[in-house]
């Protein structure tokens, strides 16, 4: 997967994998297993016995869409009888009043006041706040990164870094970090509310947000700039995310560690900094600008980075507060669900190769009466992290200081310490090194949680597990946990589950792939590279995928399958990206009719540049580059999307 940058990292997870001998006696225990599973509430695993959800009012209506060919070319492509329209673009500004968009020439002030570069993550939240408008409401969207060679002239991907000046660092800063819109539907289509007083960036370069939790002003926190450690400028790197029950968004960042410089090895911070890749030679070159990107001046400053952040997009004067408890980890999503009692589990993939599952569920209850009593529920709570047995149950391992090895003797000295050095805390207590783990989702219906891999090609095949059973895995994977019932509703809060295969990608008609899938699929329906998911009101998957075209040679699509019936699993394909970009953030509105996508990185193929880029969507004008845009699809005669 060549041109993504983040696709470079060094394995930095040196955790001992179980064996090809564990995966056969998986194989050959499992229907024993599941008489055991029985008594926590699964069915059964993936093959000629299927995780049938436990209740099958959604997810089986039939898709009905005419599924699309492959393509690799400039625009995009979407089942006959929908439109695409393009609703934001990166410059565009946010207010009426706002700088225009200038091509190759911004300003910082001016794109703190424009819609963010590389669109990610989607949410839109209904207006008036509690109300389930599908015409009307803020459309949230993380930015996640920047590429300065298809921004700027003169650049390529290989010699950009020597170019950055302190003001492109800057610009950099303003372009990362979140975006909050209002939007309204008139007939098929979508437009900015652009006097909207919700209308604000949150950036990298001069947002104050607030740290909470058990890292909350702890001395690994603490920087010369906020010796309180309780006060960090800025959020960058903001890949997938969240949504909350009360109505708050949840912003992932992710790939934190290339964003600082200098020498990496040196002082009590060197061991926990290998471990998350920081190695002072990242791709960013704010470093060489701005001290506190400079590890030998701000040792501690990478600690204030790889956290969820949450951000009320119904207060324009909120200030964002970055929720420690939820562990610090490339934390790919951040995504809830309401458990039997009331408790709120957020579930979390760290995306990178043999990295883990996470999920934190509160200690109090969320209650819908008291909205003051839930501002502060994610600070108080267990963060666990998964391991996949080889019986067909898993389970989730409380990361408490205190309990098993996270003691002194492993250099664990509080809370703070678990939460700053998640990933060693998780080592430790033996979780399964997965195939990068992206999108983690909830389904609306049955509350089982679908974990998307999106590939590994550097697993070796001796380092296959139980959950992770190809080496290579080129074309990625989603796994489906079924958490117990209680009272009828899925259980969030338990720690063992059940789980089996939803599909493993490939084109089945080569059997050198290793695909499986659950029910037949075309030759245009297989899917490589799966990234983000989303449900739609019927419970049906939508399934958008991050580097289908160096893995399978097309470019990457948005499919569909229904989750439940004779077809569950059999994914169809729906739409397909302009080349060089991933789709991310698939969105619907509450009632199904709008499809938000977020179009990431447009023309991000080698040699490709601003002054030669492969594609200049959505634009298409000479001196005008690509841009990540969010698109709304409807359906042209108004009805529901898929059906
Ligand atoms: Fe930002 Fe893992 O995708
Ligand atoms: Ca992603
Ligand atoms: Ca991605």
């Amino acid at each position: 997967m060549s041109h993504d940058p983040f696709d470079d990292d060094a394995l930095v997870n040196p955790s001992r994998e179980p064996g090809i001998a564990e995966l056969i006696e998986a194989q050959m225990s499992r229907r024993t297993a599941l008489k055991g599973l029985a008594a926590i509430g699964a069915i059964s695993l993936f093959g000629c016995e299927s995780l049938a959800p436990r209740r099958v009012a959604t997810g089986d209506m039939p898709l009905t869409f005419t599924e699309i060919g492959r393509f690799l070319d400039e625009t995009t492509h979407v089942a006959p009888g929908y439109d695409v329209q393009v609703l934001i673009r990166w410059g565009d500004p946010i207010r009426r009043s706002g700088p225009a968009f200038r091509p190759g020439a911004q300003w910082p002030d001016d794109q703190e006041q424009q819609f963010g570069t590389e669109n990610d993550f989607l949410a839109f939240m209904p207006l008036p706040r509690g109300s389930k408008s599908p015409t009307h409401g803020l459309l949230c969207v993380n930015h996640e990164n920047h590429r300065a060679h298809l921004v700027w002239p003169g650049m390529t991907a290989k010699d950009s870094a020597s170019k950055m000046t302190r003001e492109h660092c800057e610009i950099q800063m303003a372009a990362q970090g979140h975006t909050i819109v209002e939007i309204a539907r008139s007939g098929n289509k979508w437009a900015l509310v652009d006097d909207s007083p919700f209308n604000r960036r949150i950036n990298a370069r001069s947002t104050q947000i607030r740290v909470a939790g058990p890292a909350a002003g702890h001395a690994r926190m603490r920087t010369s700039a906020d010796p309180a450690g309780l006060r960090i400028v800025g959020t960058f790197n903001n890949c997938a995310g969240g949504v909350t029950p009360w109505g708050t968004v949840l912003s992932a960042e992710e790939n934190f560690n290339f964003y600082f410089a200098g020498d990496a090895t040196k002082g009590s911070e060197a061991a926990a900094r290998k471990r998350y890749g920081i190695t002072g030679r990242g791709r960013y070159t704010w470093g060489r600008y701005f001290e506190r990107f400079n590890i030998a001046q701000e040792p501690n400053e990478p600690n204030r980075f790889g956290w969820v952040v949450e951000i009320d997009p119904y207060d324009p004067k909120s200030m964002p507060v970055k929720r420690t408890a939820l562990g610090r980890f490339k934390h790919e999503c951040a995504t809830t669900a309401l458990s039997h009692d009331g408790r709120v589990a957020v579930y979390s993939g760290d995306d990178e190769r043999m990295e883990y599952v996470y999920k934190f569920v509160t200690r109090e209850r969320y209650d819908p009466a008291r909205p003051e009593a839930n501002r502060d529920l994610l600070d108080e709570g267990t963060l666990y992290v998964a391991r996949f047995e080889a019986n067909g149950t898993m389970r989730w391992l409380p990361l408490i200081f205190g309990e098993g090895p996270l003691t002194a003797a492993n250099g664990f000295t509080s809370q703070a310490d678990v939460a700053i050095e998640t990933r060693r805390a998780a080592d430790l207590l033996g979780a399964t090194p997965m195939d990068r783990p992206e999108d983690v989702e909830a389904h609306p219906a049955t509350g089982h949680i679908y974990v998307v891999l999106t590939y590994n090609e550097q697993r070796k095949s001796e380092q296959v597990n139980v959950a992770n059973p190809r080496g290579p895995n080129r074309y990625g994977h989603i796994i489906e946990i079924v958490p117990p019932l209680a009272n009828g509703a899925p259980d969030h809060a338990a720690t063992e589950c059940a789980w089996g295969f939803f599909l493993l990608g490939g084109d089945p008609a080569k059997p050198e792939h290793g695909s499986r899938y659950q029910a037949p699929v075309t030759a245009n329906g297989w899917v490589a590279a799966p990234d983000n998911v989303a449900f739609d009101p019927h419970g049906r998957i939508w399934i958008s995928t991050d580097g289908q075209d160096d893995a399978a040679g097309f470019a990457d699509s948005v499919y569909a399958a229904e989750t439940a019936g004779p077809r569950r699993g059999a994914t169809r394909c729906f739409f397909s990206a302009p080349r060089g970009a991933e789709i991310c953030g698939p969105e619907f509105t509450p009632d199904g009719k709008t499809l938000f996508l977020a179009i990431q990185h447009p023309a991000d193929e080698s040699d490709s540049t601003y002054d030669k880029p492969s594609t200049r969507w959505p634009d298409f004008k000479e001196g005008v580059p690509p841009r990540s845009s969010v698109v709304a699809v409807t359906r042209s005669n108004g009805g529901e999307i898929g059906s």
